[in-house]
């Protein structure tokens, strides 16, 4: 069968997802707060799957294409897919993004945030913060039936240019409900292709990377982790969201 372009949930489906993605949303805030300096990433991910199962879900990125971390804990200028490692403490101005996946009666919530550990904050990593916090509800608001996938992607594109930031390509948001990824792509920055036009019942995962300095990025040896070229630090936010007959749903804003 042709692999379809994009799916459309039912009540029943979107009840289930519902679920999950809350779960994700509460699993990424006690994990963010969790956070101290001094602690490695590999203490935070095996935090962050004691969480995840303490809400009755499990860790979908764990194993997934045999990915070995429970969930993505990525260090300034690593961008997408850092695995928590005994060797990488966290500082204080660290900026540390953390991507949470929590399967949870066969649905899949996945989202992301960036936070600055500890109580250095510099100007620029803030702003950077804000802007790739801003790119993704820029994106929600374009997220209504009608409007193409290419509507989502100016959005977020035009808010990282007009900060200047490096608007990373090789890594997309995605459909998501009862597979982690699913059609159709969402793409962070505006192609030829206007993309699939979107209708009530689709969720979508809007995840801008946004860097400091270039958009060039580089895969480690271990197959995973995503760094900048130029070494500069990186953000990336993520939520979920439902389109709807009226406003865009986001399923991962936290509501408990
Ligand atoms: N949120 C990421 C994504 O949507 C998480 C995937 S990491 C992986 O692509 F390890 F599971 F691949
Ligand atoms: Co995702």
């Amino acid at each position: 069968m042709r692999k379809p372009r994009y799916i459309i949930y039912d009540d029943n489906a979107i009840a289930g997802i519902r679920k999950a993605a809350q779960a994700a949303a509460l699993a990424k805030h006690k994990i963010a707060e969790s956070i101290e300096v001094g602690m490695s990433t590999a203490q935070l991910d095996t935090i962050a799957g004691d969480i995840i199962r303490g809400l009755g879900g499990y860790p979908t990125f764990l194993n997934y294409h045999g990915y070995p971390g429970q969930i993505c804990i990525s260090v300034n200028d690593v961008v997408v897919h850092g695995i928590g490692s005994p060797d990488v403490i966290i500082c204080d101005g660290d900026i540390v993004s953390i991507d949470v996946g929590v399967t949870l009666d066969g649905y899949v919530g996945d989202n992301a945030m960036s936070v600055i550990a500890g109580n250095t904050r510099l100007d620029e990593d803030v702003e950077l913060l804000d802007v790739t916090r801003k790119a993704v509800l820029a994106g929600v608001e374009a997220a209504r039936a009608g409007n193409f996938i290419k509507d989502i992607s100016a959005a977020v594109e035009n808010t990282a240019k007009s900060a200047k930031l490096g608007v990373v390509r090789e890594y997309v948001g995605h459909g998501c409900g009862v597979e982690l990824h699913e059609p159709p792509e969402v793409p962070n920055f505006v192609s030829r292709e206007r993309g699939t036009v979107l209708r009530a019942g689709m969720v979508l995962c809007i995840e801008p990377m946004f860097n400091l300095g270039t958009n060039k990025v580089f895969t480690e040896s271990d197959n995973w982790t995503v760094r900048t070229r130029d070494g500069k630090k990186s953000a990336h936010f993520e939520h979920m969201v439902l389109i709807t007959q009226t406003d865009p749903e986001i399923l991962t804003w936290l509501k408990m």
